[in-house]
């Protein structure tokens, strides 16, 4: 049982620890507050879950950061219990022959885990586990397939159910990746409207052109991976500051620097276990071309906007967030949106102010 933190300590340097089977949120986060921000990765049949396992390592790298990965069947294909093993081991500086512990790395949770861990009524429930241990989900890639799902309410799997029976407390981010066409189409728009006006989920790209894995060029490709660990990384501070603060009822008005990565830094391509895309070969993480068609700003309940930590507003609840029409606004991303809602206390009295 490891209660503390997700990772045990090496020789020389701390290294990241697979949960044991089956998952119980208890095992794995204490009842106060340790310091760790637990985030749970869901991967989907998007071509760009090749990215995930570089997720992973970079998220690895941070003590702070503990890391489950939730794969789709279909991306599996992509990503699974191996790449992502190479990938942190790479990123360790871990040679093939080196011994780990069995359980190093982080686990990669698929649909079969979910019934092979059950096996009858009392027993623990992988959704239900995974999401009382989440302190932030992210979806990415988000595949159409999912998206559609998410905004229809469907849990005909493991990430699903565990969206569905999510706390609406914890935050969620989405990083739609898809062929152009499918970006474009009209459902696209519909789903991402419904899955950010009514389930308050934080849309993260698509990037808003390049050159697509089938050889389009258009919008639909998934941010760029270090752009998703470097978002994570601010909410991780984000919360890291909240629990420092306790139940204060002031709370700073920018509560975070963002600051971009250094060039030595794992995340600014040293980092890529299984070199697929030229963008993991450049010193710098390339600018993220606007996302097009997103509604680009969120109009928040008056009472809301000057609410901090540690209030109450009984009158107003948090859900009441009136419809955002799309603005269209192409040099706008959906980053640059979401770095202006962190500054905003609604989304910490939103996500963590309980
Ligand atoms: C090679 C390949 C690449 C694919 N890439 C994408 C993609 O980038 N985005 C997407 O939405 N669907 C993509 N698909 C289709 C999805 O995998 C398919 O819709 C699947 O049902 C998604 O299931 P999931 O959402 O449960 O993961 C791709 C399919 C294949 C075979």
């Amino acid at each position: 049982m490891n209660t503390s933190v997700n990772a045990i300590a090496g020789p020389s340097r701390t290294l990241p620890r697979k949960s044991a089977r089956p998952f119980v949120s208890a095992d794995n986060r204490p009842s106060e507050p340790d310091g760790i921000f637990r985030v749970v990765l869901i991967t989907s049949g998007s071509v760009a879950s090749i990215k995930a396992p570089d997720i992973a390592a970079a998220l690895s790298q941070s003590g702070d950061i503990a890391l489950q990965i939730v794969a789709t069947k279909s991306s599996t294909h992509f990503c699974n219990q191996q790449t992502v093993d190479a990938a942190i081991r790479k990123s360790f500086g871990i040679n093939e022959d080196e011994n780990l512990p069995e359980d190093f790395g982080v686990r990669v949770w698929t649909d079969e885990d979910e019934w092979s861990d059950w096996k009858k009524v009392g027993e623990p429930i992988l959704h239900i586990e995974l999401r009382r241990w989440a302190d932030l989900v992210v979806i990415a890639p988000c595949s159409a397939n999912t998206l559609a799902k998410i905004a229809g309410g469907l849990c005909d799997n493991l990430a699903t159910s565990l969206l569905r029976a999510l706390s609406p407390s914890t935050p969620v981010i989405v990083c739609p990746a898809m062929n152009t066409h499918m970006y474009q189409h009209k459902f696209t728009a519909k789903h991402l409207r419904i899955v950010q006006e009514q389930l308050e989920y934080l849309i993260l790209g698509p990037q808003g052109s390049g050159i697509l894995a089938c050889g389009d060029d258009g919008p639909g490709k998934m941010t760029d991976w270090r752009e998703i660990v470097f978002t994570i990384e601010n909410f991780a501070s984000m919360h890291k500051q909240k629990i420092e603060q306790g139940r204060m009822s002031v709370v700073p008005q920018r509560i975070h620097q963002p600051q971009q990565p250094q060039s030595t830094d794992i995340r600014n391509g040293d980092g890529n276990a299984n070199g697929n895309g030229p963008d993991d070969a450049q010193p710098e993480r390339p600018k993220t071309p606007p996302t097009p068609g997103l509604p680009t700003s969120t109009v928040l309940p008056a009472q809301l906007q000057n609410m901090t930590i540690g209030e109450t507003n009984t009158d107003t609840p948090v859900s009441a967030i009136p419809p955002v029409e799309p603005q269209g606004n192409a040099n706008e991303t959906s980053i640059a949106h979401w770095k202006k809602m962190q500054n905003e206390t609604y989304w910490q009295v939103r996500w963590w102010a309980g």
